[in-house]
């Protein structure tokens, strides 16, 4: 089986085609390299042994886009490829549908063009938005609130129409709050400059580069006043994209399937787990909540457990301890 992976080298992309080439499974890299670096191709190399195809490639052009399709014969799509940046998507809505809704035209067009007709899609909670009850099921109401987030239902949307008229198979994959990294510390989440996420932020505290983490609200209806999100470890999504492509195998249609652990953690929770993995204080200060923020966001993922036979694995305290290794080795990221 050949799977190509638009967003391949970024954070989840490389984690997932760790995870598909240590299933012997070819992997196509496409990747224009916008938030991510040409080393982590030698990265997965010095995991799994294997170099992927790598075609540095930006989705919103078809033409080089169909040239990838035209040199590759590809069996199945992962498209990962999208920018992601919630404050930077305000800023700049344009961007963000030009870049995520326009690569995801590209990416059916060439699907079709080439007859290719199976897709797995990222999709994110950001399409539930503040109105959802928790634990989050699948059927809850979208409501994104940010052009980020309306980029993803959008995404979903152009996917599983095109889905249905062709007669193909698409997974829409929800993913919750992915933190973590390789438990061999060679791949892991490498934002450009100052983080906005709460895994690097807190990771870069540790490490001293950041003086101290700014506790976004302390009088949320939350146990310990803090809000709550479900985390789950890079490599437990990189496996649900395995096992959706194994749903992909014997079945043409729709598919959609919330991907966390189920469980929520404070901020306060996360901050404890890191110090306790890392062996260092995290200095915060409690702060203003931040516009847009919801107390609480879990999710339900009983659904892919009983139909992509997944279900997140790891705990808090390992996904602290490998995203510590991955900054402790690598202080600068990549380079
Ligand atoms: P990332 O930025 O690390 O990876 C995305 C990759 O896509 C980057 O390598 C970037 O260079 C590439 N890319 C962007 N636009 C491109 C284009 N036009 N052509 C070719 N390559 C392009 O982000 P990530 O965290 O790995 O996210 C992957 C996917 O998962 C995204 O679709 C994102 O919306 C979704 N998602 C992420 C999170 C999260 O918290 N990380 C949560 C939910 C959903
Ligand atoms: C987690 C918690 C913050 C930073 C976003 C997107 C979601 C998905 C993941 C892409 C919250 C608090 C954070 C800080 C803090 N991405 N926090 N200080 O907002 O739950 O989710 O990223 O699809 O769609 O919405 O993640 O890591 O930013 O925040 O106190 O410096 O940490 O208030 O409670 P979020 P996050």
């Amino acid at each position: 089986m050949k799977v190509l992976i638009t967003g391949g080298t970024g954070y989840i992309g490389s984690h997932t085609s760790v995870e598909l080439i240590n299933k012997g499974i070819d992997v196509v890299i496409v990747d224009n390299l916008s938030n991510s670096d040409f080393e982590v191709v030698n990265r997965i190399e010095r995991i799994t042994g294997v170099r992927p195809a790598f075609y540095k490639t930006d989705i919103c052009s078809r033409s080089e886009l169909f040239r990838v399709f035209e040199n590759e014969k590809i069996d199945s799509v992962i498209h990962f490829a999208a920018l992601k940046s919630i404050s930077e998507s305000v800023e700049k809505p344009l961007l963000y549908y030009e870049n995520n809704v326009t690569g995801t035209m590209n990416v059916c067009e060439a699907m079709k063009r080439f007859n290719v007709k199976k897709i797995v899609l990222s999709s994110s909670a950001a399409v539930y938005g503040l109105t959802g009850n928790n634990p989050l099921k699948e059927e809850a109401p979208l409501f994104p609130y940010n052009p980020y987030g309306r980029t993803k239902m959008i995404q979903e949307h152009i996917v599983s129409d095109f889905a249905e008229s062709e007669s193909f198979g698409a997974v829409i994959l929800r993913y919750f709050n992915p933190i973590g990294a390789h438990e061999s510390g060679l791949i892991g989440e490498n934002p450009k400059g100052k983080p906005s996420n709460l895994m690097p932020y807190i990771s870069q505290v540790a490490a001293g580069r950041l003086e101290k983490l700014f506790v976004f609200g302390s009088d949320y209806k939350t146990p310990d006043g803090t809000g709550v999100r479900d985390y789950i470890h890079v490599s437990d999504l990189a496996r649900g994209h395995l096992q959706a492509l194994i749903k992909l195998e014997n079945n043409t249609g729709v598919f959609t399937y919330n991907i966390g652990s189920g469980r929520g953690h404070s901020v306060l929770d996360m901050i404890k787990s890191f110090e306790k993995a890392s062996g260092r204080k995290i200095a915060f200060e409690l702060a203003e909540r931040r516009p847009g923020d919801v107390d609480m966001c879990y999710a339900d993922s009983s659904l892919a457990e009983k139909e992509l036979d997944w279900k997140a694995e790891c705990s808090i305290d390992k996904m602290c301890a490998d995203e510590w290794r991955w900054q402790k080795l690598n202080p600068n990221g990549y380079e």
